[in-house]
Order: C-alpha cells, then sequence, then structure tokens
C-alpha cells in the first residue's frame, strides 16, 4: 500500500545540475517511505517568458495546463531550487507564474498550491548554499501561491563535492536532516486533501 502522492523537480535543466541531483536523491528517500512519487523534468513543460500582453491575448500555453494539472494530481510536491543572483531561477519562476494563470471554470485561484504541501531544497557551489533561493521559493509558495511549505529545508552547500559515488549526501547530518524532511513531507501530504485525477 503507497502513501501519498508526492512530485519532484529541479529548477534547472543543466546537464550534471547539483539541483537535479538533490531532487533524484529526494525522490529516492520518498519512495523509499513508500510515497507514490513522480518525478518530472521542465525541459518537459516548455513555456515562453510569461507577459501579460501573451497572457490576455492566448492565454496559458497546454504545457503550463499539464504542469498545474500534474501539480493538482498529487497530495505534496519537492522543489530543489538553484540559486540565481539571491532568489530562484527565472525557468522555475516562470513556470510557477504560468500555473497560476491556470484556472478551470468555478475554481479559485491558486487551487493547485492550496491544500498541497511543499519540501524545499537548493545546492550550491558556495559555502553557505542556496540559502536566498530557499528564502526566495519560500515567499512565492507561502505568501504568493498560498501553498503550505514545511519549516524543514534541505541547504547543500559545496555541492560539487557534497554527494558521494551513489549520489548520496556524504554529510551525515545533511542525510539525516533530508530523511527527517522527507518523513514530513509524507506525514504532511498524507493529511492533505485527495489529490485530483
Ligand atoms: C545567472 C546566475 C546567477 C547565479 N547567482 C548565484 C547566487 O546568487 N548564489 C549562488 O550561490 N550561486 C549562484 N549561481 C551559481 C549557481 O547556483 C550554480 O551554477 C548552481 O550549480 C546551479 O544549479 P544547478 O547545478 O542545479 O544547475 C548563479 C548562476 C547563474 C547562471
Amino acid at each position: 500500500m503507497y502513501g501519498p502522492k508526492i512530485l519532484v523537480m529541479a529548477g534547472s535543466l543543466r546537464a550534471g545540475s547539483h539541483n537535479g541531483r538533490l531532487a533524484a536523491l529526494v525522490a529516492k528517500e520518498l519512495a523509499l517511505a513508500e510515497a507514490h512519487v513522480t518525478r518530472i523534468s521542465l525541459a518537459d513543460y516548455p513555456l515562453p517568458l510569461l507577459d501579460a500582453e501573451l497572457l490576455a491575448d492566448s492565454g496559458p500555453p497546454d504545457a503550463a495546463v499539464k504542469l498545474k494539472h500534474m501539480l493538482a494530481a498529487h497530495q505534496g510536491a519537492f522543489i530543489a531550487s538553484p540559486e540565481y543572483t539571491a532568489s530562484v531561477t527565472p525557468l522555475l519562476k516562470n513556470a510557477i507564474d504560468w500555473v497560476t494563470r491556470v484556472r478551470e471554470r468555478n475554481e479559485a485561484p491558486y487551487a493547485a498550491f492550496k491544500d498541497r504541501v511543499f519540501a524545499l531544497g537548493s545546492a550550491s557551489a558556495r559555502a553557505d548554499g542556496g540559502l536566498h533561493a530557499l528564502a526566495a521559493l519560500r515567499q512565492i509558495l507561502e505568501i504568493g501561491c498560498g501553498a503550505v511549505v514545511l519549516p524543514e529545508q534541505i541547504n547543500v552547500g559545496r555541492a560539487d563535492d557534497a554527494f558521494d559515488d551513489m549520489d548520496n549526501l556524504k554529510d551525515e547530518d545533511l542525510a539525516t536532516a533530508l530523511k527527517d524532511m522527507v518523513r514530513r513531507l509524507i506525514d504532511l501530504a498524507s493529511v492533505m486533501p485527495k489529490a485530483t485525477e
């Protein structure tokens, strides 16, 4: 019997992305803890840069509708975002912005974010990791989208040397913190309303 449905994604498409690696590790730990995990790449949801004129002219593109449905089909999500200029990547922000503009008939605004729980991570080559990206993403999801965001988060500094050959975290305390975050994500996602198909 599987646990809640959890979506996992990274805010980077870079080959060898540290955040892609972090997302893969969290997906593995979620699956080991018996969550029903879906890992996606934003490469499969190509979206133009959101501009209000474009939105007014043509509405959200199909990829935005698909991404919104994908989110809505899960009770929780883990997002690993790189830090770009003390914030999240434009790729991730643009995707979130588009999803907020998709509204089915009679649906409340931000329906795909409300009643969902999010856990956050960031990996950066810098010693202090992606703390600013984590703060920015928390603000976007909590304040901007009305989501529940776990206080537990994973910040991987010196990311080029943080993973071992098996793609696990070398630092034992960080590895334990990641497992604790995964457990909390599963526990809270389990009490969220059932996801839409
Ligand atoms: C435009 C740009 C801005 C960046 N700004 C920051 C930053 O403010 N802080 C930081 O730690 N790293 C910064 N970086 C470095 C990225 O965080 C680093 O390349 C990281 O590995 C990207 O994540 P990825 O490996 O998942 O692709 C920046 C990189 C780019 C391309």
